[in-house]
């Protein structure tokens, strides 16, 4: 999402532009309580095999800038919001030290470009959930902000298993195998066009740039497909 920023208000606003004044503040008021912003990426969630590595993504935006910005990864185990790791970023830019309260985690974001992504090294299946990540900016009276990514964590990546519709095919026939092989190709048709939609709808969203292809490194993959229906 593109942040909306608004600059100082025009200074000697006449009496005329006074209800102009007013409607000024107001939205300047509206606009400011969005000022920081935690993003978790297009794709907020993420399938990965057990005992692959994942990166959780987290950026942070803010209009008014950034000064001892504390913000921390949290894990919801059951209801029980656990802390992952927590640090105070002093300025944009400067890396922290990061208080790491979790196993097998790295932070990786280094505060570069406001990035603040963790790693998550060789992941279980009680690594499986939502993950927090959490901001509060001084700066702009300790609002709170978090945006949520989850983690699914599988035996093995789903594919789409064609053995059992050949099977079936071939025992029952000819005519079974043409109805079946139209029915695919109109399942094929169906999925190509929605994402030809897919495609165009995410041309019309302006995005802060976050690319959730690249969360996965070994065997894991962000998944965005619709699985098409099976009639
Ligand atoms: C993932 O879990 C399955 C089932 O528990 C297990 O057989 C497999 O070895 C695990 N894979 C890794 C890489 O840990
Ligand atoms: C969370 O819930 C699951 C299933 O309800 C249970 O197996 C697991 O032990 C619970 N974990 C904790 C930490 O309570
Ligand atoms: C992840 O697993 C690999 C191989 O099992 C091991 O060498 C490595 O030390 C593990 N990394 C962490 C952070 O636990
Ligand atoms: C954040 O940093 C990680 C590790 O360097 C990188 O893989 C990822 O692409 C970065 N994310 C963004 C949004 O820049
Ligand atoms: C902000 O989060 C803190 C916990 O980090 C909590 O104690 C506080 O009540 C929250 N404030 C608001 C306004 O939600």
């Amino acid at each position: 999402m593109e942040v909306l920023c608004f600059g100082v208000e025009p200074p000697g606003l006449g009496p005329p532009h006074r209800a102009v004044g007013l409607i000024f503040s107001m939205l300047l008021g509206v606009w400011s309580a969005q000022a920081l912003e935690m993003s978790v990426g297009k794709i907020p969630f993420l399938e990965a095999v057990n005992g692959s590595t994942v990166m959780l993504p987290c950026t942070y935006s803010s209009c008014i800038g950034i000064k001892n910005l504390y913000f921390n990864w949290q894990f919801n185990d059951n209801g029980t919001m656990q802390k992952v790791c927590e640090s105070t970023i002093a300025s944009e830019e400067v890396e922290p030290n990061v208080n790491v309260l979790r196993e097998r985690v790295e932070f990786v974001g280094k505060n570069h470009h406001n990035n603040i992504s963790i790693l998550l090294w060789n992941i279980t299946f009680e690594d499986g959930g939502q993950y927090t990540c959490f901001g509060r900016n001084p700066k702009e009276k300790d609002k709170n902000h978090s945006a949520i990514f989850t983690l699914i964590v599988v035996d093995e990546l789903r594919v789409v298993d064609n053995t059992l519709t050949i099977m079936i095919a071939s025992a029952v026939g000819g005519a079974i195998a043409l109805l079946m092989g139209f029915m695919l190709l109109k399942n094929f048709t169906l999925f190509v066009i929605s994402k030809l939609e897919e495609k165009n709808k995410e041309c019309l969203v302006t995005s802060s740039g976050i690319d959730n292809t690249e969360n996965g490194l070994s065997g894991s993959k962000a998944d965005s497909k619709p699985t098409p229906k099976k009639k």
